[in-house]
């Protein structure tokens, strides 16, 4: 990866400032960044959006936004420096020529434009377009896009095709936030830094894979976003296979962006199609029902504020992901993601075969697989899952699961963890595009995810019910249940 060294000035341009995403993650992002020292003394960052604004008034907004969103007193100081970036343009983002006004604050020479993209995807092609009349990109500049990139193969390459219009592929840097995570990222150290775990990282060692991401929330206001798009398509054909192909890929070459793109999409193309055949035994969609989370009440999917009674999308989906190729031959990956479940909870469990023959049966008739707990949130750390003889002269030898267990926050104190989104943006603004996606990865995820989504058309059945604060539905258990497996809870 490309280090602090190549950073040059940069104008962080964000579209859509006074929108969720700005004010939600950005502006927040942005403002820890400045907490920590890591932006650069002369990055500026742009509001644009198409109320009226001042650049006073776009302060106060992001003031509001720190004060609602960052859960931490806004430090004075901080916000003094922080708030001296900040500058508003009112383009109507329509409207092409209004575009214009960006000459009266971009300095194409010293500087490079990045420019955030934090609006639906149905404003891309008019911001393309009002951002190329205007004549104020050079090659230099950037582009950042957020998912989603479309609902479906077809869509994605329009939208792609738009930004490619103006931007070469090497000037866009697609998101997915959960590339940002310090334990995301750090699967790329524990595979390939540790030997102990290159060797056995295959079928001869492994049994099987759990990859979980569930969370608490429902839909929090956004039905109207989430009833078109569904788990699937939110989660599980983004972060979820992000997560996967890290777990699952050759070693790269290198730390280079095209070496480990390279090296996903070769992950991606080896997934097992899952199509009608096959879909009845290898997914499975919920949906919840009001349920109790930590004790308290919460409606059900079909009941929360703005739902249509009728609608049948998922908010919950499990599947059986089988990789075809070499490594992976035989290793199921068993992939489930949720809304309003039992706790949040973001993790990989990667279970060893058991051993052949077992010569401790007075401690255990069959003897526990090792297991490589790697939890991405909260609680971020890895744990092994070992057997060890119980201490004592008097006892035949007896022995006990314990856990080896590396806390992050408790081995690297003085470190703060940060969410992807302050990663991100600080590797846009450097000009780093590893952690970003290619566009053939997009391509390559929304192929293998319209097979299932096309099954589920075919099929046609209701989601199946689960209680919010529960871990999803029966059929859920049942699928591991087939082969001889258990979630790990
Ligand atoms: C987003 C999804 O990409 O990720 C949301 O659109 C989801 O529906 C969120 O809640 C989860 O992110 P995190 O970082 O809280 O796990």
């Amino acid at each position: 990866m490309k280090d602090k060294k190549a950073y040059k000035p940069c104008d962080l341009v964000i579209f859509g400032a006074l929108g969720d995403l700005s004010r939600r993650k950005l502006l927040i992002s942005l403002y820890r960044l400045e907490k920590s020292s890591l932006l650069e003394p002369d990055t500026r960052i742009i509001g644009v959006d198409r109320h009226a604004e001042t650049n006073p008034g776009f302060a106060q907004i992001t003031h509001t936004s720190l004060q609602e969103f960052l859960n931490k007193e806004i430090d004075d100081s901080v916000w003094k420096r922080f708030s001296a970036r900040l500058s508003y343009i009112k383009i109507d983002l329509t409207q092409p020529d209004q575009y214009e006004q960006l000459h009266k604050v971009i300095d194409q020479k010293s500087r490079v434009m990045v420019n955030y993209f934090a609006v639906s995807p149905v404003l891309f092609k008019s911001i393309c377009q009002g951002l190329a009349k205007s004549g104020v990109l050079t090659e230099e500049s950037r582009m950042v896009m957020e998912k989603p990139i479309g609902h479906d193969l077809a869509s994605s390459k329009e939208i792609n095709d738009e930004v490619a219009r103006v931007f070469n592929e090497k000037q866009v840097y697609r998101i997915d936030h959960y590339l940002g995570k310090e334990t995301v990222l750090n699967l790329l150290a524990l595979r390939f830094a540790n030997s102990i775990f290159t060797t056995n990282w295959n079928h001869t060692a492994i049994d099987h894979i759990q990859i979980t991401v569930a969370e608490e929330i429902g839909i929090e206001g956004r039905w109207e976003y989430f009833d078109k798009t569904g788990q699937l398509r939110d989660m599980l054909q983004n972060h979820l296979l992000q997560i996967l192909t890290f777990i699952a890929m050759e070693p790269p070459v290198n730390l280079e962006a095209r070496s480990i793109h390279m090296e996903k999409i070769k992950v991606l193309e080896a997934l097992r199609p899952i199509t009608i055949n096959n879909a009845h035994e290898k997914t499975v969609r919920g949906q919840y029902t009001a349920g109790y989370l930590k004790g308290k009440a919460v409606p059900g999917y079909l009941e929360e504020e703005g739902a249509n009674k009728e609608s049948s999308t998922e908010s919950f989906v499990a599947l059986r992901v089988d990789i075809d190729n070499w490594r992976w031959a035989d290793v199921p990956f068993y992939l489930r993601t949720g809304k309003r479940m039992h706790n949040k909870r973001t993790e990989i469990v990667v279970y060893f075969k058991q051993l052949p023959h077992n010569i401790f049966k007075d401690s255990y008739r069959d003897l526990p697989p090792n297991r490589l707990i790697i939890h991405l949130q909260p609680n971020e750390g890895v744990e092994i899952e070992m057997l060890n003889k119980i201490p004592g002269i008097d006892e035949h030898l007896k022995i006990q699961k314990t856990k080896l267990d590396l806390s992050f926050s408790e081995a690297f104190k003085k470190n703060s963890i940060f969410g992807g989104y302050e990663k991100l943006i600080l590797e846009a603004l450097r000009g780093n595009p590893t952690l970003f996606l290619s566009r053939e990865e997009v391509e390559q995820a929304w192929t293998w995810i319209d097979s299932i989504q096309a099954a589920w058309a075919h099929i046609n059945e209701a989601p199946k019910p689960y209680a919010a604060g529960s871990w999803g539905p029966v059929a859920s258990i049942a699928l591991l249940a087939r082969d001889g497996r258990t979630w790990e809870e």
